[in-house]
């Protein structure tokens, strides 16, 4: 996979990008990232990228050109299966969101910054518009760092088998269990038994048991989603 990002504050995306998963998915050629300073397409000596907003209020908006420039600059070298603008106003991001993006090979995304971007830029290039959630950042390069992050993590061979994607939390519309690791037993505290009990069967119970009732309590929202009901908790026991 390829994810282009354009931004004002390309700094802002340098730290994500350089550690741990993400730069492993890099080294081993699985997803690479590259950002584009969107100033370097900024039109005239100035290298203005924002403008006031027609009409008056507050704020400044992107301007159309330099961001135009950019994504046709891009295009040219690439086919993106997706331009994506990240912003406060599109589909909330989820994990079957960034399941379906994972599946993809070539991204684009634009981080809009100030009150956004010229609406004109996404009626003519953006196909998806995505948020994180329900407050303002201050600019979309956070965000795009935390869909980038989602998406490249579930590309096979990015996670080894202890960083499995597979049990995470969401994938079955089920929050994940609780975990433990050494020592077994601390300030009286003692991880459950069962965990220590080598009894992969019962291990596997007690885990699918403790998602139940940890989304039950913390997410009815996701237990009405799972499908789930008291037969099926029933039958797994039998
Ligand atoms: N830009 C500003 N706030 C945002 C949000 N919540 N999601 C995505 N992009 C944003």
């Amino acid at each position: 996979m390829h994810i282009d990002i354009i931004s004002v504050v390309p700094g802002l995306l340098e730290g994500p990008f350089s550690h741990s998963i993400l730069k492993r998915a890099e080294e081993k050629g699985l997803a690479t990232v590259r950002v584009y300073n969107l100033r370097d397409f900024a039109i005239g000596k100035q290298k203005q990228v924002d403008d006031y907003a027609f009409g008056g209020g507050a704020g400044m908006v992107m301007m159309v050109e330099p961001i135009a420039k950019c994504i046709e600059n891009l295009q040219s070298q690439r086919d993106y299966d997706e331009i994506i603008y990240m912003t406060p106003d599109g589909e909330t991001f989820d994990q079957p969101m960034a399941n379906s993006l994972s599946l993809q090979k070539n991204l684009l995304i634009l981080c809009g910054h100030y009150k956004g971007v010229d609406e004109r830029i996404r009626e003519r290039y953006i196909t998806k518009e995505i948020s994180i959630g329900d407050f303002v950042l201050s600019g979309g390069e956070l965000a795009a760092a935390v869909v980038a992050d989602a998406v490249i993590r579930l590309i096979p061979g990015v996670l080894n088998d202890e960083t499995s994607a597979l049990t995470d939390s969401f994938q079955d519309h089920l929050l994940a269990p609780p975990v433990y690791t050494r020592p077994a037993e601390w300030q009286g505290m003692n991880v459950p038994e069962v965990l220590l009990s080598g009894h992969e069967a019962k291990i596997n119970e007690w885990r699918f048991e403790a998602s139940v009732r940890r989304t039950r309590e913390r997410r009815p929202d996701l237990w009405a989603k799972s499908g789930l009901g008291e037969s099926d908790l029933k039958k797994r026991k039998k």
